[in-house]
């Protein structure tokens, strides 16, 4: 695996880095352009559709990448030797994070189907219980959660 990390350690970082870019970017256009636009539409059952439509369309495009992400971070990890090293516990604590970000993910997933099954049988209310959560709590906490994971990639970058 290192012999391997050493020969494409460009094309693995780059991946690394364009996950990011795409993962996190990708949240915070949802969360703080497209969002806003929702906002606009009155009929509240026409807002959760638009809502629930663009994030299917968010968590398709991100979930490859955030694959990705994790299998190039392995690379690194055996690559760099990173648990036998002094950044052993910023590479503990960036995987604690893509686990967390993953697991929101997947639970973001689960709340957007279950409000478009609801929005399916004209249940507004209990759409609404589904869907708000998600824009409110649970993008913004893996937006942040990205942000800090992104200050350590630079910081372990920087002194590797
Ligand atoms: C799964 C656990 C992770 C590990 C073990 C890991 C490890 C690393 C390492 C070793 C680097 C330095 C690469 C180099 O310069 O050669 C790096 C950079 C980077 N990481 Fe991660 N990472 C992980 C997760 C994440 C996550 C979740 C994100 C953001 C969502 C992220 C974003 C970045 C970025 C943007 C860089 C580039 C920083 C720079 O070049 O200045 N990483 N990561």
């Amino acid at each position: 695996m290192q012999d391997i990390f050493l020969e494409y350690k460009v094309v693995i970082v780059f991946l690394h880095v364009m996950s990011a870019v795409i993962w996190v970017g990708g949240m915070i256009a949802m969360r703080y352009a497209a969002h806003h636009s929702f906002l606009e539409i009155e009929s509240p059952m026409k807002r959760l559709e638009h809502v629930a439509h663009a994030l299917k369309r968010l968590f398709i495009i991100v979930i490859p990448f955030v694959i990705i992400l994790l299998i190039t971070a392995i690379f690194m990890v055996k690559g760099y030797g990173l648990s036998q090293s002094g950044f052993s516990s910023i590479s503990y604590l960036k995987e604690a994070i893509w686990s967390i970000m993953f697991v929101n993910l997947i639970i973001m997933i689960l709340r957007r189907n279950r409000g478009e099954r609801f929005l399916n049988e004209g249940n507004v209310v209990g759409a609404k219980g589904q869907i708000e959560l998600i824009g409110k709590v649970m993008v913004p906490l893996n937006i942040v959660l990205g942000i800090l994971a992104i200050f350590l990639g630079t910081y372990l970058s920087s002194n590797l």
